[in-house]
């Protein structure tokens, strides 16, 4: 059976609806591939968090979880009260109920094959290009370029915009890590901001005060599936003719005022990591409503090639490219997306419903906005009270993360300042499993498990 992939020599720029979404592969009996590598949350990993290529998984993303919880039966309990138990007996173990795994129950195993089968495995092939127009639909933007993850997508566009040392960046000190480092990459320099206490994003107010004269460029971020307040961020972005950079690694299908987020800014990047409402395992996508940036982009995510002289390269740049095989996923899970939104909403209102009256608030959604719920989020009234209660609820099998420390307290960023929401957001928030195959009974489980912690 033949595959008819196209050949991609040059870099190219995907403009979106211009193009044909036809597939080129031909359709046929395709064998099955093994179970994908990245087991993202069922069986069980005795005492450390792996990831697919064994290494530790960093706290944040909340994918795997360990599992110690024991299940004796009522049989070997009975025996073990009676001294009846034999001394190598291993208690049978159960999976603990995981902050998050993947949604892969579409296309994607078929996609993946086709890429096999067709022997395009790296960063050319049909599913970048479809993957891409896919994404410049769904989102309503001009022009998408995927990338191999949601870091060097930040990069990128900052160093698209063409940011660099003597910039600063004002950025919320309340966000994951990458937000911040990517822009100290670019020599430039991180300015914090603080957060809302009733959104948990960017403080407007605050980035205002922080203005200098040598301020380029506010990024924010849209936490936990949440919009910015885009309305007073676009406004005082134009007064002082600021860029503005939207990293939506959190916050694929969030809308502010029915529009989608990573269309407001000058540039926006998405992340595709396993934990994320849309995965491609990893994976990354930096958009723009200017196809100039996403040119300049394209041209630094491959190697500063020149387009029109063959290995001749004319900037420093990088090999920052996505496979084929992360876009065959990343086309399957688009084709999944509103079943994966509408059943993390569910799970949201599930929360909110069983959480109500007990000593804490629901990271929910504000008028105006749509939340993704990317992470169902509490935040405890009493700060002490949050470690013991993750602790209570992985006893009871239930992984949580706690909400990220801010950026200014951490070694290699600090600054001494007080940014006392943000502060108090990340000593009392909690992230919930909020993964879109959770199911009601076990939404209720993690509640009434919270609820006997409380009270
Ligand atoms: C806010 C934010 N920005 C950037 C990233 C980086 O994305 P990735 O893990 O794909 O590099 C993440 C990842 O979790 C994130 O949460």
């Amino acid at each position: 059976m033949a595959y008819a992939c196209g050949v991609l020599d040059m870099p190219r720029i995907n403009y979106g609806r211009t193009r044909s979404l036809a597939p080129t592969c031909t359709e046929a009996a395709l064998p099955l591939i093994v179970p994908h590598p990245v087991s993202l949350g069922s069986g069980w990993v005795p005492e450390q968090h792996i990831f697919s290529n064994g290494t530790p998984l960093p706290q944040h993303h909340g994918a795997i979880k360990t599992s110690t919880r024991f299940d004796y039966s009522s049989s070997h309990r009975a025996n073990r009260q009676k001294g009846r138990v034999h001394k190598h007996f291993q208690p049978k173990q159960q999976p603990m109920i995981p902050v998050y795994k993947p949604f892969l129950t579409g296309r994607e195993k078929e996609y993946v094959n086709r890429c096999l089968d067709s022997t395009w495995i790296s960063s050319k092939g049909d599913y970048i290009e479809r993957f891409e127009s896919g994404f410049i639909d769904y989102v309503g933007i001009a022009a998408a370029t995927t990338v191999c993850n949601g870091t060097v997508a930040l990069h990128l566009a900052l160093e698209a915009l063409g940011i660099g040392q003597g910039d600063e960046v004002i950025v919320p000190s309340l966000t994951y890590i990458a937000s911040v480092n990517t822009i100290l990459q670019t020599q430039a320099k991180p300015v914090f901001a603080d957060s809302r206490a009733d959104s948990w994003q960017v403080d407007p107010d605050d980035i205002r005060r922080k203005i200098t004269p040598r301020t380029r460029a506010v990024m924010v971020v849209h936490l936990y599936g949440l919009p910015c307040d885009m309305e007073s961020i676009v406004e005082l972005c134009r007064e002082h003719g600021l860029l503005l950079i939207e990293d939506c690694a959190e916050a694929f299908g969030t809308l502010y005022r029915d529009q989608h987020v990573g269309t407001f800014g000058d540039v926006a990047t998405f992340s595709f990591y396993g934990n994320k409402t849309i995965t491609t395992g990893e994976g990354g996508m930096v958009v723009s409503t200017d196809p100039r940036v996403i040119e300049k982009a394209i041209h630094l995510k491959t190697q500063g090639v020149s387009r029109s002289r063959e290995y001749w390269h004319d900037t420093l740049a990088y090999n920052y490219r996505m496979t084929n095989i992360c876009a065959a996923i990343g086309v399957a899970q688009l084709e999944a997306a509103e079943t994966i939104l509408a059943r993390k909403r569910e799970i949201a209102a599930c929360y909110r419903e069983r959480l109500r009256g007990l000593p804490l608030s629901f990271h929910d959604t504000l008028p105006g906005t749509r939340h993704s719920f990317w992470m169902c989020s509490i935040a405890l009234n009493d700060p002490l009270a949050r470690d013991p209660l993750r602790a209570h609820l992985r006893n009871a099998g239930i992984d949580t993360r706690p909400v990220f420390h801010p950026a200014h307290t951490m070694p290699h960023h600090a600054t001494g300042e007080s940014l006392p929401v943000a502060e108090s957001i990340s000593a009392r928030g909690i992230n919930l499993p909020s993964y879109p195959d959770l199911s009601e009974s076990e939404v209720e489980t993690i509640c009434a498990t919270i609820s006997r912690a409380l009270s």
